[in-house]
């Protein structure tokens, strides 16, 4: 089945717990939540405060996706304000395996993603490790960019791996440019976690729009 995590990065920040109200009662699964420094990416989002404000909206699982730098340093900070599940980029991490350890040990499913340019082969040696992969289908910074096609090549190559090492249960993500004409080629490629934002959160109507990419 289909998971489906409206990234509340297209939604109206004014507004916030709102809008993760009206995406849980339009069907979403999961709440994705894209934290960004401003370093690692180049645009700036919010935090722990935020996320803990937010908490009380909902019973969906908070998916968090840090794009920063050195996470290591916050990631408990993160499970304290309402993490459910916490993924960590590739290339901000220096001891990545220890890192994904880290967010374990507090007892969350642990989440790894990789930028575009990233190859899919420089996550063999924790594949064994991780709770889920995040492919990367647009460059990480904003919402609203144009999917990137290789981004499909990239599926296909992560699940042949996941299934040669008997990890098929592992959750594939994507994350950029999802809409409704990308959904079906993703999922064909092998995502089963679909993160839309400006496809749920610009759509008047937010129960169409999930509805639509499933
Ligand atoms: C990109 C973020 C995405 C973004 C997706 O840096 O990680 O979650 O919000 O937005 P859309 O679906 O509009 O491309
Ligand atoms: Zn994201």
């Amino acid at each position: 089945m289909t998971i489906i995590a409206p990234s509340i990065l297209s939604a109206d920040f004014a507004r916030l717990g709102e809008e993760v109200q009206a995406a849980d009662r339009a069907g979403a699964d999961w709440i994705h939540i894209d934290v960004m420094d401003g370093r690692f990416v180049p645009n700036l989002t919010f935090g722990p405060p935020v996320i803990r404000a937010i908490r009380p909206a909902t019973k969906l699982t908070f998916d968090v996706h840090l794009m920063i730098e050195r996470p290591e340093l916050s990631i408990a900070e993160y499970a304290a304000a309402g993490a459910d599940r916490i993924t960590v980029h590739a290339e901000a991490c220096l001891h990545l395996h220890r890192t994904i350890y880290q967010i374990k040990e507090l007892g969350l499913p642990a989440g790894v993603a990789i930028n575009p340019a990233t190859p899919v082969s420089s996550l063999e040696p924790v594949l064994d490790d991780v709770d889920l992969v995040l492919i990367m289908t647009v460059n990480p910074g904003f919402g609203g960019q144009s999917f990137i096609p290789y981004s499909l090549e990239k599926l296909r190559q992560l699940r042949e791996l996941l299934n040669r090492r008997g990890r098929s249960h592992v959750d594939v993500q994507v994350d950029g440019g999802i809409n409704p004409s990308t959904a079906p080629l993703v999922r064909e490629a092998g995502a089963n976690v679909l993160v839309a934002g400006n496809a749920v959160f610009a759509e008047a109507d937010r129960k169409a729009a999930i509805a639509a990419l499933r």
